[in-house]
């Protein structure tokens, strides 16, 4: 059983997941306005990343016994100055959720919930890969300066991501 402060944790989690997806399906929307096609679906893979990290909170909080309560999900930007800008704010923010699950964490540790935080440990190392997988590429843009034939080869490559449930993978 989860006890009730573990429980609302998990379950604010669930909701900065979702604010997560929402904000990378927003950057898929300007990504297609500008023309970028390639970047529009990698970010809209991103975004069912994150509906599948959110779900997999869902179910463990139903694999508990504990009640999932949904919470409203605040407003998303809706414009970037460029690709490098949106890049930017993607590893940002995704800098700032490993700060999140890293709390989750301390919260498991200190509730002396080794269930949770055996769970828990699958996101730190998801974390490792998200933050990474983002660097690459802004690296990569800005060798390009995000513009001319560079941008035009990174956005082709953008366009074969494939969304792979990793939640039922590892
Ligand atoms: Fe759910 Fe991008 O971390």
């Amino acid at each position: 059983m989860l006890t009730k402060r573990m429980e609302l944790e998990l379950n604010k989690q669930i909701n900065a997941e979702y604010w997560s997806a929402y904000f990378y399906l927003s950057m898929s929307a300007y990504l297609e306005s500008i023309g970028l096609a390639g970047a529009a679906n990698w970010m809209r893979i991103q975004y069912q990343e994150e509906i599948s990290h959110a779900l997999k909170f869902f179910d463990y909080i139903v694999e508990r016994g504990g009640k999932v309560e949904l919470m409203p999900i605040s407003e998303v930007p809706k414009k970037w100055n460029d690709i490098i800008n949106i890049f930017e704010e993607t590893l940002k923010h995704e800098q700032i959720v490993t700060g999140l699950i890293n709390k989750l964490m301390d919260i498991a540790i200190e509730e002396k919930d080794h269930a949770a935080k055996s769970f828990l440990q699958w996101y730190v190392d998801e974390q490792v890969e998200e933050e990474s997988g983002v660097q690459t590429i802004l690296d990569q843009l800005k060798m390009v300066e995000g513009k001319g034939n560079g941008l035009f080869m990174i956005d082709k490559d953008l366009k074969q991501r494939v969304f792979v449930d990793s939640t039922i993978q590892k």
